[in-house]
Parts: C-alpha cells; structure tokens; sequence
C-alpha cells in the first residue's frame, strides 16, 4: 500500500457490503431496506421498523405480536444490575453508565451460541427490551429516587417516557417519540456501527458489540451532538448574537455543532422530519424559547457554509424535541442510543452470518533500529 492509497477516517473506502440501509448524500435519501424513512416516519413505529432492519422484511401480523410480546416481557432489569448500578456515580455520564450496563448483561447470558437462531433472536429482543429500562433507571437513580418498574400496556415509546418522567405521557408526546426513534434507528456504516462491526467480527457476544458501538456514540463528533447543539443555542442565547456567533466560529475554524455530515452534503432528511415534529409538539406544548436562535442559525449556516455541502444533521433538531418531551440534555445520547441498538444489532446479525475478522492495515511512519536506552543512560 502506498501513501496516495491513505484516507484519514476511511473516507469513502467500502468496508463491508450490506443490504440493511442506504443513504444518497447528494439527494438526502435515506432508506431502510429500500423504504424511505419518510414513509416508515409516517406509517411504521420503531419496533416494526427494527424488526425491518433486523430481520430484513416487514413483519407479519403475527410475527410483530410475537416481536412486541418478547419484548414486553423481557423489560424488567435483574436486581443485580440495578445493585451495579446504585453504586454509579450520581455525576457521571449516561453514556458511560449505559456503555457499563449493556456489557455487564453479557455476564449474565455468557453462552455464545451465534449459530442458534434462538440465541440470536433472545439476544436482540434482551437487549431491545433493557437498555431503555437502564437509561430511565440511571436517570431516576442519579435523583436519589427508586426506579420505576416498566407498564406492560403501555408501547415502547410511552413505557420509556413512563419510565423516565414517572406519569404516563402524552399520546402525541408518545408518538412524536417512537418517531424519533424510527429516524435514528440506523444509518448505514457511521462509526459506532463500524465499531459494533468490528467487535462483532471477533465473534464475541452481542453485549459486547452494543457496548462497544454506545462508548463510540458518546463522541461529541457523533450522538454526543446533540447535547452540544442544545449549550451551543444557550450559549447564543438570542437571535442578534447568532450571526457574530457564526463569523467567530468560522473565524476560530470551530465546528458548528449539529450541522455538516461525512455523507450528506444537503439537509439531512431526518433534520426536515424533526423540525415539523418539533413544530407540532410546540403547537401542542408551547414553544421552545430556542427555536427562534435555531431557525436563524440554520439560516446563517446555509448562507455562510452551504457552499461546503454544510447543512443541519439529524442531531440539529432532535434536541428540541428531546427538550420539549422533558428528556434531560445529559440523556440525549443515551435516547439515541435506545433507537440505534436496532441498527447495531441488524449489521451485528448481518456481520456473523457471513465474518471475516477486521484487520486493516497501517502504514508505519516510526523509526527502526532504534537502540534500547537503559533508564540510568538516558537524559
Ligand atoms: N461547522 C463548521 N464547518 C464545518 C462543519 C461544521 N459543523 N462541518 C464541516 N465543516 C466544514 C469543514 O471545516 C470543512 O471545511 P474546509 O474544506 O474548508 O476545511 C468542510 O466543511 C468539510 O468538512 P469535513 O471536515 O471534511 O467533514 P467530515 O466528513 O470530516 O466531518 C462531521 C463530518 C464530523 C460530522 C463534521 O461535519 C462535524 O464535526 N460536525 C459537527 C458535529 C456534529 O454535528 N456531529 C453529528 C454528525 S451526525 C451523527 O453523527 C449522528
């Protein structure tokens, strides 16, 4: 391999081959097993959608009964994790609590049997079911409070926000977010999902590939966005500051945090379909006093950036509809995570069926021949 051959983050160098999802950065198409997430935003919900991506065709009826059923019954979180977890600290990150719970499930189901259909499809919904248990028991444990056990009649998305706020939510408030979840389900090879392939190309456990992808998405060049979007708004603070906030950031060469994206270079289509759903909740709800400093942002960005191919991502909105469904900011990533497990577990389940372990390349740019020093020799 030559130098010429090099390309810093991989860029555009194909790392696998997969039928799971497609995106067409130029157009902002993005689909799931061929169908746009438009209509799987508009008709699908997130467990239908997840067994989409994981299974690779819509359920039948039957089939996402049995889906929603093992997942119902699977919500619940062994004493022992929640005994783990108690001893957490109160300040610590989420992401890092989740990264820590999602691994720690891996001692309790040690037997890796990646060849029994049945270990595939208990592990899936396991890990489907719990990690949203774990996200509002660390929330509600950090307070001091006891977790809230998981509702049985309530949907995925109403349980989590249950779970989280401790009152049943919003009908409206429970669909905007099992629509969230639908759009952050999965997104072709993004790093947490490289790295969840990786881990899983060693053919370890699929708690280990989960936990592996959540500390790749805690970046804040990644799912951690979606944070800083929401203390970079409060940090402008008004619609008059937005536009010396730009030029100084492009002066200084700072990212703007929740715009540009490797692969789209127009506004990501997840971006277009959390802005109206935003709309909506703030119609419902009252607005966010953040919107305004938002849509003047995006306006700066295009006007300045845009020439770059520098438009909003999906991080971009989501914290205002995270805000507006009372999810803390801290828990932005975490909510992020809850919907990308589907993805993971898709390329996981796409990764063993035909492996070849990860193992690239580098090109070396040390010394050789170097001479060992003994410590009392050297300077
Ligand atoms: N703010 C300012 N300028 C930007 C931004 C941004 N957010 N994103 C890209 N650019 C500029 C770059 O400075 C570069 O300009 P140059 O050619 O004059 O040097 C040009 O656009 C191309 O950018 P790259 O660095 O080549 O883009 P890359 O594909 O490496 O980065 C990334 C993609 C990491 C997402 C970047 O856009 C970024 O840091 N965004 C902010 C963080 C963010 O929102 N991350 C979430 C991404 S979505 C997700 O992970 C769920």
């Amino acid at each position: 391999m030559t130098v010429c051959d090099y390309k810093p983050g991989l860029e555009g160098i194909p790392a696998t081959q997969s039928s799971i999802s497609h995106v067409d950065g130029q157009q902002g198409i993005l689909e799931y097993r061929g169908i746009r997430i438009e209509d799987l935003a508009q008709h699908s919900t997130f467990l239908e959608t997840s067994y989409l991506l994981i299974w690779g065709g819509l359920p039948t009826k039957t089939e996402l009964e049995e889906f929603e059923h093992g997942i119902r019954h699977h919500r619940r979180l062994k004493y022992r994790i929640r005994d783990m977890m108690k001893c957490f600290p109160e300040g610590g990150h989420p992401m890092d609590a989740l990264q820590a719970c999602a691994a720690a499930l891996g001692l309790f189901y040690s037997k890796r049997a990646l060849n029994d259909p049945l270990y595939i499809q208990n592990a899936v919904v396991r890990l489907m079911a719990k990690i949203p248990t774990m996200v509002a028991a660390f929330q509600l444990m950090r307070k001091g409070n006891d977790p809230v056990q998981p509702r049985d009649d309530l949907d995925y998305a109403a349980n989590f926000l249950y779970m989280l706020n401790e009152q049943e939510p919003d009908p409206l408030a429970a669909r905007i977010f099992d629509i969230c979840l639908t759009l952050h389900a999965e997104h072709t090879i993004n790093a947490s999902t490289f790295s969840a392939m990786v881990t899983a190309s060693t053919l370890t456990d699929p708690y280990a590939v989960v936990a592996s992808a959540v500390g790749t998405l805690a970046g804040p060049l990644h799912g951690g966005a979606n944070e800083e979007v929401i203390d970079m708004l409060e940090a402008i603070g008004s619609v008059e500051n937005v536009r010396p906030y730009i030029d100084q950031c492009i002066k200084e060469k700072r990212r703007i945090m929740g715009f540009g994206h490797r692969v789209y270079k127009v506004k990501d289509p997840r971006a277009n379909i959390l802005q109206k759903l935003a709309e909506q909740l703030f119609e419902k709800f009252g607005t966010d006093e953040y919107y305004e400093i938002a849509l003047e942002l995006e306006q700066v960005v295009t006007e300045r950036l845009g020439a770059k191919g520098v438009y909003p991502n999906v991080d971009f909105y989501s914290g205002l509809v995270y805000r507006r469904l009372g999810i803390p900011t801290d828990l932005f990533t975490p909510v992020f995570a809850i919907a990308r497990v589907a993805g993971w577990l898709a390329h996981w389940k796409e990764q063993i069926r035909e492996n070849r372990i990860f193992r690239p390349t580098q090109i070396y740019t040390g010394s050789h021949d170097q001479k060992y020093v003994a410590l009392h020799e050297r300077p």
